[in-house]
């Protein structure tokens, strides 16, 4: 939530921070805005709505060239979307521009205090206090290289919340700061040149060269000094160096409408590049990254898993393969409700909590409280050196590559398919399950990429039946056993895109109450089982019900299976999959559509109406 990016080099800062917020729109687009530093003024440039309206401002009047830097796109927090509440903000003297990612939850005291000092406040954000109080605290910083970084020490010390900070200095024009606290921030580093980033998508077309910042940390990067990180009381730390592992091209629409489209189409890809290298010669998982002793993997006597939305929906099927594999219970928590009770945990918990960014702060806060009880907790996050899987005792990465469109899609298949080898992992370290029987499942996750294929190569009946039901104002979903939370994934995705209300069922728990929905001709999408799943004939019989109370049925079922056919007003067909792993294919119809229906509606599919990517806030 939020995107920031600075930038200190010999480029036009104008370029590069418009490039890198181009990409980091995903991240907020409720308005976007830029401050550069040229010949000791900054200047700056701000707007409500989309990037877009914020360019065609630039180009009736342009900001002065400069090599200093910093841009923002918001989802706006503490005032509305307008543009005076657009960051960059500057203090009142005019000398300090800062953009913000998270909540300064004191602010109000914080802002009683400058306007005691006689500060007229111009936004109604929690983000102009920390340019105000640092200009202030500036002026009473000695003066020495190193001052603006001082400063915003002595600041951030006073702040309270969740926030990452970039400030620019009028006296200091190659020099920009940085502070975080639980909210993201990486720093790219070029040839003579360093950026500041949300996520390294912000510089990713100039250096895939990226150093990882702590918790309460404040980083300098000036164009003679170099870089230097520091904690919040000055102590010097060292930054960890990596390198991205994808490149430009990999952030990019490719040729297709939508980067959402285009996900969904890689998705094939996604799951062969999560299996990569895990899948030991004699069917046995190798995870060397899980830094989790045997030991403490035969101790674990609970699961928790703890996600948000999407990830969420991939922690209930995670459910029913771990129980089914380890025979250890597992519970399934929204993480934004775990953090506030008080979950029974202990050494031998494992929590293993899920998210995509790694920046999720309901996930985060989740992950903590699981630690401060001593629970030991796994990772499975696509974002290399986000803070999830770097305060986790272990992770298991999936290899999705960049996620820009704000719907999870293969990001979500790429979390199934690391469900599912954390299950069988903690199967074979306890030995419950025999070698044969490991790699007996793993021929099956390595034939998903091309079932997912197979599945893609079938939409255009999806597509089409998409566009004839654009217009409802009602779609449920209907699934049990594993179904029911892809069920439940289908409604997210249809409700956040095209926003039409949708609805995941329990097929088996509709006649208890919610049956009384369905009206002549209400479109139901139903998840039909395996086969020979014992749960096939209900599921069969669910539908009948639904369908003799007038609802108009869409059922995704496996190639070969009869028996839904006389029910099905629409089939979609998928290929035989293992039920566990059955979520991997009914999923992908599920995209295709809300997909299409959005698009059709005429929305921006990327880019959903109050949404954004990466929620950093509680
Ligand atoms: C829905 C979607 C969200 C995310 C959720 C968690 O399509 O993308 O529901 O799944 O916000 O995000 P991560 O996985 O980044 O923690």
């Amino acid at each position: 939530m939020c995107g920031i990016v600075g930038y200190v080099g010999p480029r036009d800062a104008r370029d590069v921070v418009l490039e890198g917020l181009r990409r980091l729109e995903y991240r907020g687009y409720d308005s976007a805005g830029i401050a550069v530093l040229a010949d000791g003024e900054l200047s700056a440039e701000k707007k409500a709505g989309k990037l877009a309206n914020l360019e065609k401002v630039l180009a009736e009047r342009p900001l002065p060239e400069a090599g200093t830097g910093i841009g923002h796109t918001r989802w706006a927090t503490h005032g509305g979307p307008t543009d005076r509440n657009a960051h960059p903000h500057l203090s009142a003297d005019g000398t300090v521009a800062v953009i913000h990612n998270g909540i300064i939850e004191n602010f109000a005291p914080l802002r009683s205090e400058c306007e005691a000092g006689g500060v007229e406040f111009r936004s109604e954000t929690d983000t102009e206090v920390a340019a105000h109080l640092l200009a202030a605290t500036y002026r009473e910083t000695p003066e020495g290289p190193g001052r603006l970084a001082e400063a915003m020490r002595r600041v951030c010390r006073r702040l309270e919340g969740a926030f990452t900070l970039v400030a620019s200095h009028a006296d200091e024009p190659d020099t920009l700061v940085a502070a975080r606290r639980s909210s993201p921030l990486v720093v790219g580093v070029g040839d003579g040149e360093y950026f500041l980033g949300s996520d390294v998508a912000a510089f990713i077309a100039h250096t895939r060269e990226a150093r990882e910042l702590g918790q309460d940390q404040v980083v300098e990067i000036d164009r003679t000094r170099g870089l230097t990180v520091t904690t919040f009381d000055g102590a010097p730390v060292e930054p960890v160096a990596y390198t991205v592992d994808w490149d430009a091209a990999a952030a990019e629409k490719g040729g297709y409408d939508w980067f959402m489209l285009k996900e969904i189409a890689e998705q094939p890809r996604a799951i062969a590049d999560t299996l990569l290298g895990r899948l030991g010669e004699q069917g046995q998982l190798v995870l060397d990254e899980v830094r989790l002793s045997d030991q403490d993997l035969r101790d674990v006597d609970k699961v928790f898993v703890v996600a948000c939305g999407t990830a969420y929906h991939a922690g209930l099927i995670a459910k029913y393969a771990i129980e089914h594999w380890t025979r250890i219970p597992v519970e399934v928590e929204l993480a934004s409700e775990f953090r506030y009770r008080d979950p029974v945990l202990d050494r031998s918990t494992l929590v293993v909590v899920i998210s995509q960014s790694g920046e999720t702060m309901d996930t985060l806060m989740a992950l903590r409280h699981a630690k401060d009880q001593k629970a030991r907790v796994l990772a499975i996050c696509n974002a290399n050196g986000s803070t999830i899987p770097r305060e986790s005792d272990a992770v298991l990465y999936t290899h999705a590559g960049p996620e820009v469109a704000v719907a999870s899609t293969k990001g979500f298949l790429t979390q199934l398919v690391a469900c599912y080898l954390v299950g069988l992992f903690l199967a074979q370290v306890r030995g419950i399950k025999y070698a044969d029987e490991v790699g007996s499942v793993v021929d099956q996750l390595r034939r998903l990429p091309e079932a997912v294929e197979q599945v893609l190569g079938g939409m255009d009946a999806v597509r089409e039946l998409a566009r004839s039901l654009a217009g409802e104002g009602t779609i449920l979903f209907l699934g049990r056993h594993v179904g029911f939370p892809v069920a439940l994934e289908g409604a997210l995705k249809l409700k956040e895109l095209a926003y039409i209300h949708a609805e995941g069922f329990a097929a088996g728990e509709l006649k208890h109450g919610s049956i009384a929905v369905i009206d002549q001709g209400t479109p139901v999408i139903c998840i039909a089982p395996a086969r020979l799943s014992p749960l096939h004939g209900k599921v069969v019989s669910n539908i009948q019900e639904v369908r003799a109370r007038g609802a108009r049925t869409i059922v995704i079922a496996e190639e070969g299976d009869e028996d839904v056919v006389p029910y099905a007003d629409h089939l979609v067909r998928v290929p035989p999959t293992p039920t566990l792993l059955s979520p991997v294919v009914t999923t992908v119809p599920l995209q295709v559509f809300a997909c299409e229906v959005a698009d059709t509606r005429g929305y921006d599919v990327d880019q959903p109406r109050n949404l954004a990517k990466s929620v950093t806030v509680e």
